[in-house]
């Protein structure tokens, strides 16, 4: 990717030893994007897909270690069939094409939603991909696929009471809870990007985004480039995290 002399100055301004260490982002305006343009609402599905490739590469070569993005809720197969289809269609193509592209880059996939109802072809493919780059140890990237944050909420309950009826015990806290979700083994997103403005978490990671910064831009998702992507991380870094507590005055 070449990175233009705007993006190169905002570059300069990024503290590299303070960068958030999960990124997670709704990536959202698809549709708004390619109505504005008389296209059909899949061409903005597909432009998406390349600013997706544009927001990997510039968190793995910063050096960010996770990147979450919300590519299908649980709320979204209400969307016309035609369309879902054809985006499930674009997440298979997405998934086999860019395999080598993200060995390349050492880029590890993971996935969080309720996996198992995909239809078979789209888990299939999934799961080759998870496969192929169990190895890699750079940027975890992770793709929230018919996820809903209240339905993983509900999955851990679900998970910590059967394991209770099996040991006779529980133990409800925030750490166990936590353990039991699907981010189990994910730090909580220190920064949330929300793209077309809408000011809405949309049941993404309600529980993990508790002290996470909010960084909300008007442009439309297919629009987001990585100098959208430098300045949430700039304004992230001018803000001071209190979790709470009084900060440092
Ligand atoms: C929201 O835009 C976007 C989605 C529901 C899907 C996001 C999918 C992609 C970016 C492409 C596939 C992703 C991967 C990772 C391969 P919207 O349709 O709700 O837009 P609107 O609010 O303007 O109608």
């Amino acid at each position: 990717m070449k990175t233009e002399p705007v993006e190169a100055d905002l570059l300069t301004q990024i503290d590299l030893d303070r960068l958030p260490q999960h990124i997670a982002v709704i990536m959202d305006g698809n549709g708004r994007w390619a109505k504005r343009r008389r296209l059909p609402r899949i061409a903005g599905h597909r432009a998406g897909i390349s600013a997706v490739r544009q927001a990997v590469e510039a968190c793995a070569r910063l050096g960010v270690p996770y990147l979450t993005l919300y590519a299908f809720s649980v709320e979204n197969w209400k969307r016309p069939h035609t369309e879902v289809k054809l985006l499930m269609n674009l997440l298979r193509e997405y998934l086999k094409k860019e395999i080598g592209e993200l060995n390349r880059q050492n880029i590890r996939l993971g996935v969080i939603g309720r996996i198992q109802e995909l239809p078979k072809p789209v888990l299939q493919d999934l799961q080759n991909a998870l496969d192929q780059t169990r190895q890699n140890a750079g940027l975890r990237l992770t793709l929230a696929l018919n996820y809903g944050a209240r339905a993983e909420l509900v999955d851990a309950v679900r998970e910590l009471l059967a394991n209770s009826s099996r040991n006779g015990a529980v133990t409800v806290d925030e750490a166990t809870l936590s353990a039991h979700l699907y981010t189990h083994d994910l730090p909580d997103p220190d920064l949330l990007i929300r793209t077309s403005g809408e000011l809405r978490l949309s049941n993404f990671l309600l529980w993990q985004v508790a002290y996470a910064e909010l960084w909300v831009t008007e442009t439309l998702w297919p629009d987001f480039t990585q100098k959208d992507l430098f300045q949430a991380i700039i304004d992230y870094q001018k803000r001071e995290r209190r979790y709470g507590g009084l900060g440092l005055g």
